[in-house]
């Protein structure tokens, strides 16, 4: 997972503008790739990681335990579903490659919504639903397996972000098939 999904994250990581990050969440954080370049991109910033999979919780606090041995990091299982954070937690949320599997789409974002501190940024790094290849694969999967992973048309995507009080914006490649969406919560109320 950590190798297949190192270059739109290395992309998606670059289209991040200023924040001061001093505290940051990855949802659905798979191996800990995310964390590891976040932690180098950030390095004052402490690190917590979620993922509803106990073997990926494993394996990020595995491949990251310096910084978990440093006091830097913190990973646990958890469901974005259900978000065990006080609200205006986290000066920066990422989530890489994992909405598509989001039970509830428009809730789970409004979710993440509420613990992003006023002024900061929540950033859905994924496939572009926008390329033919991407749509037809899509297509396909899902005729063949309806829980297969569904992505949404970027218009969607930004619908939900407006949805949950986020200001987005998103930004794609032209050679590539990837978008990261990029969601500021208003700094005041
Ligand atoms: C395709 S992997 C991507 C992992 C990592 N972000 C990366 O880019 O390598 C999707 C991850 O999302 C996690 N996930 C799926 N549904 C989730 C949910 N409801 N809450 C938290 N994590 C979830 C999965 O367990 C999996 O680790």
């Amino acid at each position: 997972m950590n190798q297949h999904h190192i270059g739109v994250t290395i992309w998606g990581l670059r289209t991040i503008p200023p924040v001061d990050a001093k505290t940051i969440l990855d949802v659905g954080c798979g191996g800990g790739m995310c964390l590891r370049k976040l932690s180098e991109k950030y390095p004052a910033a402490r690190l917590t990681g979620i993922d509803l999979s106990t073997t990926s919780v494993e394996a990020t606090t595995e491949n990251n335990a310096d910084l978990v041995a440093a006091g830097r990091l913190t990973v646990r299982p958890m469901d974005v579903e259900k978000l065990d954070f006080p609200e205006n937690s986290f000066d920066l949320v990422t989530a890489v490659e994992t909405y598509f599997f989001w039970p509830h789409l428009a809730q789970d974002i409004k979710n993440v919504a509420r613990v992003v501190a006023p002024g900061g940024l929540f950033v859905i790094i994924a496939e572009d639903s926008f390329t033919e290849k991407n749509r037809t694969q899509m297509l396909q999967q899902k005729k063949e397996h309806p829980d297969a992973a569904t992505i949404v048309e970027n218009d969607v995507m930004m619908h939900h972000l407006r949805e949950a009080g986020l200001r987005p914006y998103y930004c794609r490649t032209d050679v590539l098939p990837w978008v990261a969406f990029i969601a500021r919560k208003p700094p005041f109320p």
